[in-house]
């Protein structure tokens, strides 16, 4: 084999070792961060009942809010994009129904809003609670409020998943992955 051959093949396997050690690297530190688990205190905002709260919450969620554009015009969860390489991301079902929050106690809401924190202390995936963390108690109460009278949806929506397309993007700040 003539020398040169050798050496672009020497060069090819370097690029190839190259891009396997930085997909590595942006695995390990993109899992790290989703799988981080965060812990905030309880919080004592219950949903509020009187009709005064429920209409600000209604206006809260459509037009302040507008969680119907990821969450379903129905509230009951939408999947908006299923690519392996970028991601797999889903609304979750807001309403009472199968598959929605139902068994979410104010509490629970309260973490996710505010803090972009699911049920099991890790980071919503594209939930952008941080536009969300600055609703009053008052605010939030109405809000949760409003949810709890949607009418309820059955529905189960696909856990998410994050391809290397998107971990990329988070890393490189041009994807908003985690709240
Ligand atoms: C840009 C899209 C987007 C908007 C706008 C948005 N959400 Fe979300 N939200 C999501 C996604 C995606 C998830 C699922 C995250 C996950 O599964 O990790 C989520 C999860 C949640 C959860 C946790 C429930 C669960 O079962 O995981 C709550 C509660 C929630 N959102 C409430 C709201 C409310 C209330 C609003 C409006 C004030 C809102 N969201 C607006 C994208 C959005």
């Amino acid at each position: 084999m003539p020398q040169w051959l050798r050496w672009i093949g020497r060069a090819i396997a370097a690029l190839v070792l190259l891009v396997v050690i930085v997909v590595a690297a942006v695995y390990a530190i993109t899992t790290r961060h989703i799988r981080q688990t965060y812990e905030f205190p309880q919080s004592a905002v219950r949903a509020a009942a009187d009709s005064v709260s429920l209409a600000r919450g209604r206006h809260l969620v459509e037009a302040i809010g507008k969680c119907q554009q990821c969450h379903g015009a129905d509230m009951g969860g939408e999947l908006w994009v299923d690519e392996p390489a970028f991601a797999r991301l889903a609304g979750s079902n807001l309403t009472g129904g199968r598959g929605g929050i139902g068994d979410w106690t104010d509490a629970d809401l309260e973490r996710a809003l505010r803090h972009g924190v699911g049920a099991d202390r890790r980071p919503l995936i594209f939930m952008p609670s941080e536009a969300f963390a600055p609703l009053t108690d008052g605010d939030l109460a109405a809000l949760l409020g409003y949810l709890r009278t949607l009418p309820p949806v059955d529905r189960d929506l696909p856990e998410p998943k994050v391809g290397p397309v998107a971990r990329a993007l988070y890393l490189k700040g041009s994807f908003p992955l985690l709240p």
